[in-house]
């Protein structure tokens, strides 16, 4: 949902931002843009539009750029608002050039303002709202002590989630950021100062980072960095420690993130789990909550997400029902706040999320809290806002995840989640801790078994050559066999563009049925979990159709296919924890065949990573 990268101090080059927008192209590739600035000579805008290759036209362009500069912002856009132009890529100015701002969320209120400004002459050269703040600072500054005092004044009269950066052309090397309810860190190496959407961004640069509060702005010069609330106020800067390498943020010698992040999964799952559990059998939280005894009190969960993190908090429901006897309500977090949840201080609400930062997750974690519920962040990147904003949170430990078709993270969110089931299910005393540590320690053999799916690699780019030109793909299971079902349904639309569904085995009869034919292909999850047999059952059900058909199943059931249809084998484990190993070959199937379809695997059209909007 766009990156914003900005830099000011003695080390400000183009090849910082440049450098910094290729590790955000995750958030949005429709276009790029930086301007720089020196100490006289005011400022130079490049910006390139062109999907993916807008960035290496713009390496271009500004790499010509010689002057000394001072400071600079740059931008890589996900389009909301106006299409994927060059007019509409960002940096956008003021009338009189002055003002340059980077955007990442939306102005809501846009219309009422630009309509007020154009009333007044104002001139507008994009269809954004991101322009529209451009020229409310302009207006504003004439009237302001200086452009952080505009800032502050006009953030107060914008509605929407966002973070922005500004710079003007009256006062070199200043940068003023503003954050609601979107990402961005400030990060320094003592001579340099950076604002940037994500970590990565700078991970090569900043030593130390701090956080932003919402409803702040931070106003960064070469000599530091100062945080203030909109009165102008001054809030002491935290800083906190990123434990990520920059060989992490890197493909390191793989064709994209995607597959390197496919095979990081057992390292990722072993570093999520590493030293979590006490010897009775208490999960070692990364944030406690405040009152030690909340477990003890809870008699609901609520799990909100989105996509990928969304089916990993289904398997966690499956696990949590069985072995704690707490219900588990799940929700996708769009629809959870407009949906009158029934949650009380009893409630333990989990938001699940890579980034921390999905608008969707943070808003109905804010309706949680507001509602009186307990609640529980389970994200990958430390001090991202959802774990500020939790009571308590457990990240998964993967790793900077690049691709835009989330892999690592995901199985790395179920072991995090069969943690936390463990844990409830010890303090109701559904478990004793003998049989708590006894899980865990299957668990902590999970990230073998993935290095031998893994090893699955070939046969799974076979079988993506073989079936790849299919026209539909279904995929069914049942029990925790249906989620694992609807990630590998997604990860085949998001980076193939494939017609996919995910579905409930024994739900087919009730209607997609009618869809198979000889064209279709079907993925069956049959690996020996709880209802097996009745998945055998369903797939007679598809057989029956004509249908293409892969079983996926555990070493010693091949004989469950016929000659032409296809089994892939992947070690037997608890079945509450088979998704974890069962998803690997769906993941590097929906790899293989956008491949072969000569798709951009890591940054699939239309997706961004990270959605910052509603
Ligand atoms: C976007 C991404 C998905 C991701 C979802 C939730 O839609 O394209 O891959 O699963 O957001 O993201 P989160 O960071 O909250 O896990």
């Amino acid at each position: 949902m766009c990156g914003i990268i900005a830099v000011t101090g003695e080390g400000a080059s183009v090849e910082i931002l440049t450098t910094g927008l290729r590790r955000l192209e995750y958030r949005g590739y429709d276009s790029a843009g930086v301007v720089v600035q020196t100490r006289s000579d005011g400022f130079a805008r490049y910006r390139a539009a062109g999907g993916t290759k807008s960035l290496v036209a713009l390496e271009e362009e500004a790499g010509r750029y010689h002057g000394e500069i001072i400071s600079g912002i740059g931008h890589t856009r996900w389009a909301t608002h106006g299409g994927p132009t060059l007019f509409n890529a960002h940096p956008h100015f003021d009338c009189l050039e002055e003002i340059a701002i980077v955007h990442n969320g939306i102005l809501e209120n846009f219309r009422e303002l630009k309509e007020d400004l154009l009333a007044v002459g104002h001139v507008f050269s994009s269809e954004t709202d991101t322009e529209v703040i451009a020229h409310l600072i302009e207006a504003q500054l004439p009237f302001s002590r200086n452009l952080a005092a505009a800032v502050a004044i006009v953030a107060k009269r914008m509605r929407g989630a966002m973070a922005f950066v500004v710079a003007s052309a009256g006062e070199p090397g200043v940068l003023v950021g503003f954050k609601r309810m979107a990402p961005m860190v400030i990060g320094t190496d003592g001579k340099s100062w950076f604002l940037a959407s994500d970590i990565p961004a700078i991970l090569d640069r900043a030593s130390t980072f701090y956080h932003i509060d919402d409803e702040h702005i931070v106003i960064l010069k070469p000599s530091g960095a100062v945080m203030c609330d909109l009165d102008l106020h001054e809030v002491p800067l935290e800083s906190f420690s990123v434990d990520w390498t920059l060989e992490s943020a890197e493909r390191s010698g793989f064709d994209d993130f995607m597959s390197k992040e496919i095979f990081e999964q057992p390292g990722a799952l072993r570093d999520t789990l590493a030293g979590r559990m006490t010897p009775d059998g208490s999960l070692v939280l990364d944030e406690q909550p405040a009152d030690p005894d909340l477990w003890a009190r809870i008699n609901k969960v609520f799990i909100v997400a989105c996509g990928t993190s969304y089916h990993a908090g289904m398997v966690a429901k499956y696990a949590i029902e069985h072995w704690t006897k707490i219900p588990v309500e799940l929700d996708i977090s769009s629809e959870f706040r407009y949906r009158d949840p029934v949650v009380d201080e009893r409630t333990l609400v989990v938001a699940v999320s890579q980034s921390g930062e999905t608008l969707d997750t943070l808003a109905a974690l804010h309706e949680a809290r507001n509602l009186g519920a307990q609640t529980l962040a389970v994200c990958n990147v430390v001090g991202s806002s959802m774990a500020r904003l939790a009571d308590a949170v457990l990240y998964t430990r993967a790793g900077p995840e690049v691709g835009v078709a989330a892999t690592k993270t995901h199985t790395s969110q179920i072991g995090a989640l069969m943690m936390l089931a463990l844990q409830l299910a010890k303090v109701k005393g559904q478990l004793y801790p003998q049989e708590v540590q006894e899980l865990y320690r299957q668990l902590l053999s999970l990230p073998n078994k993935m290095s031998e799916v893994l090893e699955l690699w070939e046969e799974m780019r076979a079988l993506a050559l073989r079936y790849g030109g299919r026209s539909r793909f279904y995929f069914i299971g049942r029990h925790v066999g249906y989620p694992v079902a609807l990630e590998g349904a997604l990860k085949l639309k998001e980076i193939s563009y494939l017609p996919a569904e995910g579905y409930p085995a024994g739900e087919l009869k009730h209607g997609a049925i009618a869809m198979l034919d000889a064209d279709a292909v079907v993925f069956a999850l049959a690996t020996r979990t709880r209802l097996y047999e009745k998945v055998m059952s369903n797939i007679e059900e598809v057989r029956a159709r004509s249908s293409s058909i892969v079983v996926l199943g555990n070493p010693g059931d091949e004989s469950v296919v016929n000659a032409d249809e296809s089994f892939v084998a992947v070690p037997q484990v608890h079945p509450l924890f088979a998704p974890i190993v069962d998803v690997i070959p769906l993941q590097m199937f929906a790899y293989h065949v956008a491949r072969g379809l000569g798709n951009d695997v890591d940054r699939p059209r239309n997706l961004a990573k990270t959605v910052t909007v509603e």
